[in-house]
């Protein structure tokens, strides 16, 4: 099943005869545009909110990343309009045309970088929190799933109708769909399945003339670049078809912790050998982090697998292909796909009506970098790593093994190019508990020496990055219009020969580059 269109005809008419005049909006203007001009006798006081009314500071500070928090007003929304329908995000597009607005898009509101929920020019942010169906036809194995629908939301849908079915996308359940999908999105089913991207068969998006448009409409270029492009270059994706994946009815996982000693170094050295190059129903992820507490060695690393199938088969297996870790029938638990996926969120003793709630538990002050591993990084590194962590504490180094279909997948299918070759992404994280300036400031400038030490080991010419890991270290569009060699400085980063395709696609479907921000893919100009 897929969204209707709720538009009349004459509605349609009136909206495409909206001149864009480029005018910087009062709250009062646009509010009065979305109440008149485009929707003529809706309330919008339930769903547009400006910065007068008591529910817009509750809905600005819902953020996931509270570093943005003490900004200025200057860099909040004139308004936040949280849509009930496709008319009303059409409104919301033409009334910011019309007032020389920029529009945000916000699903789970995850974005690193706080790109949707801030902007340096006047703009307004679209809220999807409340389109977030989840409509699942088990017959044909398919789901139409909203933007505004969490990770944890679409599990738990899944798992309310089979028990055989699941999906293949990020770990933590409060993530949102939009952001997620537009990006890539993997997590413990990619090795198996690949990315959420590549499970994707249909969308609905509305482009930056107010049109509602589906796959067969928006033709394969435009569908291929939401898939992993970035979603905020080109339109409003409005909802997702999605081909469900078979899991098996039992699944087994295993958390193994180990000091970060010479015997664990060489664990991880072993791992990077073998993790992407195991059978594809397992992933063995690590977590190098610091933990707080005086019994252990600071700094630990964390085995932390899933495996589709059982334990009798998982530990023979173990045993042939990564002996050194030692696993034991006892390290492993069998359970249901849905119970793994709480167990990842380290949710394991909740049950899972939680996944169906918009909770997010790892509210916190973070920068975050990334990396892709092409040859496996020597042992010294390691140790290197080990000190470093522990003079700043709060930080992690999370590496996510490839391999399995990832390898299968070529690497224009769709934009994420990050395929055959890819060992490992290593996602570092550095969070802090104070947030102010001088506090910030260390944090970052901890993990930008961290970055630039890891140079030598990483992916090279370009150094890659995953766009969903956002970081604008890497580069910003800086003129309004942003421009192809600007952009390649970061884009070729996240998307390498995809990247030039994606700014063929963004001049025909944007050409006025309205759907833009810091890292949006720029137009081609004369
Ligand atoms: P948000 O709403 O902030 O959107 C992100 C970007 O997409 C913004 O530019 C926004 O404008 C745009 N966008 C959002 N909805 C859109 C729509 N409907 N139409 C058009 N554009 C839209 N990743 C991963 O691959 N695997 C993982 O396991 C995890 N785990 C994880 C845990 C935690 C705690 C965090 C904070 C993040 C992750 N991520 C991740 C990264 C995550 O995939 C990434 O931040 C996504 O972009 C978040 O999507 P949201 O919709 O939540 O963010």
């Amino acid at each position: 099943m897929c969204p209707k269109i709720a538009t009349k005809t004459t509605l349609w008419a009136a909206i495409v005869t909206i001149t864009f005049i480029n005018t910087i909006a009062t709250h009062n203007e646009f509010v009065s545009c979305m109440n008149n001009y485009i929707i003529p006798f809706t309330n919008t006081s339930t769903y547009v909110y400006t910065q007068n009314m008591p529910l817009y500071s509750s809905l600005v500070s819902s953020q996931h990343n509270p570093r943005f928090a003490n900004l200025s007003l200057s860099r909040k929304p004139l308004a936040i309009v949280t849509p009930q329908n496709e008319q009303e995000i059409r409104a919301t597009i033409l009334c910011s045309r019309h007032h020389g607005l920029q529009v945000r898009v916000r699903s789970g509101g995850h974005d690193y970088e706080g790109m949707s929920y801030l902007s340096e020019t006047p703009f307004v942010v679209l809220d999807m929190r409340n389109l977030n169906s989840v409509t699942i036809n088990i017959n044909d194995e398919t789901a139409w799933v909203q933007s505004g629908a969490t990770l944890g939301e679409l599990y738990y849908k899944i798992a309310q109708v089979s028990k055989v079915h699941g999906y293949p996308a990020g770990i933590c359940p409060s993530v949102g769909v939009g952001g997620h999908f537009s990006g890539g999105g993997f997590g413990a089913m990619v090795r198996k399945y690949g990315l959420a991207a590549d499970n994707v068969i249909d969308a609905y998006i509305i482009d930056a003339k107010g049109r509602f448009l589906d796959r067969n409409a928006m033709g394969e270029d435009l569908f291929w670049a939401i898939r992993g492009g970035g979603g905020a270059s080109f339109g409003v994706i409005v909802s997702w078809k999605i081909k469900l994946v078979r899991v098996p009815r039992t699944v087994t996982v295993f958390s193994i912790y180990k000091n970060m000693n010479r015997r664990a170094i060489e664990s991880i050295n072993q791992w990077q050998h073998i993790a992407s190059k195991l059978k594809e129903e397992l992933y063995i992820r690590l977590v190098i982090q610091y933990i707080h507490d005086n019994k252990t060695t600071p700094v630990q690393v964390l085995f932390n697998s899933l495996y589709l199938g059982e334990t009798k088969d998982l530990t023979p297996l173990m045993n042939r292909s990564f002996p050194q870790l030692g696993l034991k029938p006892e390290d492993c638990k069998e359970m249901s796909w849905i119970e793994s996926v709480l167990f990842f969120a380290g949710l394991e003793n909740s049950t899972k009506v939680l996944l169906g709630n918009k909770t997010d538990p790892y509210v916190s002050y973070f920068k975050a970098k990334s990396d892709f591993v092409i040859k496996p990084i020597p042992k010294h590194v390691f140790v290197k790593i080990r000190k470093k962590f522990i003079q700043q504490k709060l930080v992690f180094m999370i590496m996510e093994p490839f391999g399995g279909r990832m390898s299968e997948i070529s690497e224009a299918d769709v934009p994420f190019p990050h395929r055959r070759g890819n060992l490992y992404n290593i996602q570092y994280l550095v969070k802090w508990e104070v947030n102010d300036v001088r506090a910030s400031n260390e944090h970052i400038d901890w993990m930008r020496g961290l970055y630039e030490y890891m140079k030598p080991y990483v992916s090279k010419h370009p150094r890659t990055a995953y766009v969903n890991y956002r970081d604008l270290d890497l580069g910003t569009n800086r003129e309004v219009n942003g421009s192809y060699l600007e952009g390649s400085v970061w884009g070729e980063k996240y998307f390498k020969g995809n990247f030039k395709r994606l700014v063929q696609v963004k001049s025909v479907v944007d050409p006025d580059n309205f759907f833009r921000n810091e890292q949006s893919i720029p137009i081609h100009r004369n």
